[in-house]
Formats: structure tokens, C-alpha cells, sequence
């Protein structure tokens, strides 16, 4: 699939090694072709190509759908593509956070991603209630070795009857972990807890089945293992037992039954699946450029995908036993994705050094490297290169 994807060069044209599709997925080819496609449309019929076209934009982010309902593992009607990812996160927050006097914690990991942390920490001053009376955090795990279950499930029992929510991470961005989001669903709806995921490093990295293991709502972006570009469209999964109910929720006009949409009346009406979290008309351009990249997914399956990242992950990770290194991604293949999280003393210094010979991946707090090892384009002789390189420089 590697030939699907623009890989970046360098000045003299040579291949980059890119290991940084977890942060912003390469340019599937396809993108161009479809975006021009509605560009052209927009030049060609203006406003008409709301309704006229042949993929009149009114309806068009129905588009993405089935695409991102089989990457989830959901009903298409619990799906949509929609604003961006801490946008989302406010909206559903705004729903699904309702404390009451009794009930009002929020659990989260102690790296949650800043962006969260400040959507919970508005969200509670909502509700007159102060971050530190409500956020509770899972500890980080001892000498990086992974969050265990058995922690998280105690911590849950422990806060009982007092859990209003817990929002984690699909795949934790710092050290790359899959977390087991059937086994912790299960344990916050026994304590009676409404339980979300973040699921921006874990979409097209993991499979998922967010139905069957009834998650209440999930968000994500779309720019990074999804390769739609950057500040792509956000997604949501909101499950269906809540869809068809008379939510409190944020609106606007897109959100609407789509039929009543242009009675401009006032009487929010809204649609009864997860489009009803839309606020406005959506960018087509941006749409355009995910559908793209979805399309990429249809090509194969996430099966296959995964059994590729697998061989292409174990060969990284073999390499970096024989490294003065510390992996602090889980090894068991159940609990990691496409990411490789890596510590060292001089990080920065190889970070930068690796950069200068055509190597990107990230730097995360001085001292983690993070590599990702994409099914979709990368290959095994890069690994073994930059594995070469990193010896060398370490
Ligand atoms: C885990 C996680 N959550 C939230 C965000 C915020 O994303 P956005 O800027 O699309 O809102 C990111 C961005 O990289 C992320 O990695």
C-alpha cells in the first residue's frame, strides 16, 4: 500500500524515513483527486452544490459512516464525522458529564492529554465545582512498565457510587499502550459510571468494538492513523441506547433533523443518530480529503493491517534490546499498537541528530522518543536503517 502514499523527501529528493504517522499521517494520493473533484463542483454550480450535485454536499458527510463505523466497531448510525477532536470533547462532556451531589468524580490517567484535562476542568467549573474536588487520577505506572488493570479497576470500585465519569485513552499517547476498554466499560458500569474514550492515538491503529463492549461515547481526530490531513474532522461515537433520548446537549442548525433543517423554525429537533452533535455545515474540502482516506481502510482490513504493524513493531522491537534503551511501550501485542515509545538519557540530543540524517519521529518530554510504525506505508528496510542509525548515534 506504501505506493498509495506520498512520502516525504528530502532536498535531494530523497525518501524521508517517517515514523511520525502517529502524530500526522502521510498524504494518501487519492486526497488531491477528490478534493479537486468538489472544488471543481463548488466552480461549477456554486451554491447548487448543496443539493444538485452528484455528491451534494447536504448530505455528504453521511459519507464517511460506514468507513469509520467498521474502524470502531459501532452501527453506522452511531458515528459521524464532525468538528475536531477537543471541540467534540466539550460537547460530549457537556451530555454526559451530569454530576449530582452524590455522584460527581471524573476519572482520568495522569497524563491524559492537556487538551482533555482542560475540557474537564471547564466542564466542572460548569457545574460550580472545582477540578480538585472532582478529577481523580490513575497514577502513572511505576518505572514505566504500563498501567495495569487490576489498579484501575480497584481505583474505580474505591471511588463507587461517587463516579459520575471516566474518560482514558483508546492507546495512551506518552508510552503507546492500548488500554483494555471492554474489561474498564465493565468495571465503570458496575459502579453505575458513564465511561468514554479518547481514541485519537487507537482509531485505524487497534480494533475496536465499541458496540458490543457498550462504550457511551468516543471521540477522536482524524490526522493522524487516518492520514486525512492536518486538522482533519473530528469523529464521534455516541452509542445508540443514548441517541434516541432527550439529551442535554450543545446545538446548532446541522444538528437538526435534516428534513425540518430549512423550516428555520426554532424548535431544535434533533436527528436521532450521532449527527444530532453536529453544529454547523460542515467544511466539504476537509470532508473531501477524509472520505480519501477512508477509502485507503476499504482497500483492506484492519486484520491485516494489524498483523502487518505486528511484524513490522516486533522488528523494532527486537532491534532495541541490543540498545542502551528503555522500551517503555508494553511488549504484549494485546497491549500496544503501530507506537513504539522509547527513553533515553540524551533523547534530545538523538532526536535531533536522527532529524539531520532524513529519521522523523517525535520527542516528548526530553527524554521519550516515539516511533510509529505504520502498516500503510512504512517498510521493513526503514526499520532496520534507523535502527542501524540509532545504534550508531546512541
Ligand atoms: C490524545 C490526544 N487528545 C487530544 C488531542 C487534541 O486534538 P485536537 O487538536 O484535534 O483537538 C490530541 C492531539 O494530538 C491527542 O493526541
Amino acid at each position: 500500500m506504501r505506493s498509495n502514499y506520498h512520502i516525504p523527501k528530502d532536498s535531494q529528493g530523497r525518501e524521508l524515513l517517517y515514523f511520525a504517522g502517529h502524530s500526522l499521517g502521510l498524504q494518501p494520493k487519492t486526497v488531491q483527486r477528490t478534493v479537486d473533484r468538489e472544488l471543481n463542483q463548488w466552480a461549477r454550480s456554486g451554491v447548487e452544490g448543496h443539493f444538485d450535485a452528484e455528491n451534494a454536499w447536504y448530505t455528504y458527510h453521511e459519507r464517511m459512516r460506514e468507513p469509520l463505523s467498521k474502524l470502531v466497531g459501532s452501527q453506522t448510525h452511531e458515528v459521524a464525522a464532525l468538528n475536531s477532536l477537543s471541540v467534540n470533547l466539550n460537547l460530549l462532556l457537556t451530555t454526559f458529564y451530569r454530576p449530582t451531589t452524590k455522584r460527581y468524580k471524573i476519572l482520568v490517567e495522569e497524563h491524559l492529554f492537556p487538551s482533555d484535562y482542560y475540557a474537564l476542568e471547564q466542564q466542572v467549573k460548569l457545574h460550580g465545582l472545582s477540578a480538585k474536588e472532582c478529577i481523580e487520577f490513575i497514577p502513572w505506572p511505576k518505572e514505566n512498565k504500563g498501567f495495569s488493570l487490576e489498579i484501575i479497576r480497584d481505583t474505580i470500585n474505591t471511588l463507587g457510587e461517587s463516579l459520575a465519569l471516566i474518560l482514558l485513552p483508546g492507546v495512551q499517547y506518552i508510552n503507546g499502550q492500548c488500554f483494555p476498554m471492554q474489561e474498564l466499560v465493565e468495571a465503570g458500569h458496575k459502579v453505575g459510571s458513564i465511561v468514554g474514550f479518547d481514541l485519537a492515538h487507537a482509531i485505524g491503529n487497534v480494533e475496536m468494538k465499541l458496540h458490543e463492549w457498550q462504550v457511551d461515547f468516543a471521540c477522536w481526530c482524524s490526522y493522524k492513523y487516518l492520514n486525512s490531513g492536518p486538522g482533519g474532522p473530528g469523529g464521534i461515537f455516541v452509542h445508540e441506547k443514548h441517541l434516541s433520548k432527550d439529551l442535554t446537549q450543545m446545538a446548532g442548525w446541522w444538528g437538526n433533523d435534516p428534513n425540518g433543517r430549512f423550516t428555520m423554525e426554532k424548535a431544535f429537533v434533533p436527528v436521532s443518530n450521532a449527527d444530532r452533535f453536529q453544529m454547523s455545515n460542515p467544511s466539504i474540502l476537509a470532508l473531501a480529503a477524509h472520505e480519501a482516506s477512508l477509502a485507503e481502510f476499504d482497500k483492506t482490513t484492519i486484520q491485516d493491517l494489524r498483523n502487518h504493524a505486528k511484524s513490522l513493531t516486533d522488528l523494532a522491537l527486537n532491534g532495541f534490546k541490543n540498545l542502551d534503551i528503555n522500551v517503555i511501550t508494553p511488549s504484549d501485542w494485546d497491549t500496544r499498537g503501530n507506537q513504539i515509545s522509547i527513553e533515553m538519557s540524551n533523547a534530545t540530543a538523538v532526536h535531533k541528530a536522527l532529524r539531520e540524517e532524513g529519521i522523523i519521529c517525535d520527542l516528548r518530554d526530553m527524554n521519550i522518543l516515539r516511533l510509529a510504525f505504520c502498516p500503510m506505508y512504512n517498510k521493513p528496510e526503514e526499520i532496520a536503517l534507523m535502527l542501524d542509525r540509532l545504534e550508531t548515534l546512541i
